[in-house]
């Protein structure tokens, strides 16, 4: 079984490896070349094969989505700590998420976990809205801050539990979850709009990738794609369980 890693536990060994990086200071052409090398290294070389992802992962600067003792750091294969012990996804399994979920121009996502904000702006490089929820408000505000002063306007963040979902912009064509519930939350399956398709790992110790598609005619199919390592998904998720 695939095991892909994007959690806590690897964020100890991906943190204390940056901080004795010793790479110095970094300009724009040295990160445009680690974002190539990382598309064509970690990204194409596996099985990323959708260049509207590929584009997006080699435009979005996420050294600047990163601490920035960290930013020398930001392309290699890990997650990293943003604070409060939360981490920014492997770039992996950002561009997996998003190939899978087949965002495309013309739809509007939901992002489940703001985090730093950096999956919001890899989906707002290809879709034509993002909603992003985050539960904890510090790395909201931050991230809201961080996507504005990028330029990603079209990307609305909120600080609330996303395990509701985020009724008032629903229907969503994809959906995208960031932090691990026990169950599949129901109001997310709720807010998938016809043909749309919601990503999320699902489960405590041993966690899934599972991807829930809604047919046009409403009805509901599941597929678990390979054990995966996320944050728990905190509030209402956490008081189920
Ligand atoms: C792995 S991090 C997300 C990484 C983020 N997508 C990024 O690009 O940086 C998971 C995030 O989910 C948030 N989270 C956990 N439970 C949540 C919930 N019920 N609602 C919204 N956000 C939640 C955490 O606070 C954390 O910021």
């Amino acid at each position: 079984m695939n095991v892909f890693s994007c959690g806590v536990l690897l964020l100890l060994t991906a943190g204390l490896a940056s901080c004795t990086s010793g790479t110095g200071s970094l300009g724009d052409d040295d990160y445009r070349r680690l974002r190539e090398e990382m598309v064509e290294k970690q990204l194409r070389a596996r099985d990323i094969t959708d260049e509207a992802v590929l584009a997006a992962m080699a435009r979005v600067p996420r050294h600047l989505f990163v601490p920035p003792e960290m930013a020398a750091s930001a392309y290699r294969d890990s997650p990293l700590p943003i604070g409060h012990g939360q981490t920014i996804s492997q770039p992996y399994m950002v561009a997996l998420m998003t190939q899978l979920a087949r965002a495309a121009p013309g739809k509007k996502a939901l992002d489940v976990g703001t985090g730093s904000g950096y999956q919001a702006a890899v989906l707002a490089e290809i879709v034509d809205q993002v909603y992003s929820i985050e539960i904890l408000p510090e790395l909201a505000e931050a991230a809201r801050r961080r996507l504005l002063r990028l330029g990603y306007e079209k990307v609305e963040v909120r600080c609330g539990d996303g395990y509701a979902g985020w009724p008032e912009h629903a229907p969503f064509d994809l959906i995208i979850v960031a932090a691990a519930p026990g169950e599949v939350p129901q109001p997310l399956i709720e807010q998938l709009a016809p043909g749309g398709r919601l990503l999320i790992p699902v489960g405590e110790m041993h966690q899934e990738l599972v991807v829930i598609a809604k047919a046009e005619d409403g009805s509901i199919s599941r597929q678990a794609y390979g054990g995966v390592r996320f944050v728990p998904m905190t509030g209402e998720a956490q008081r189920r369980q």
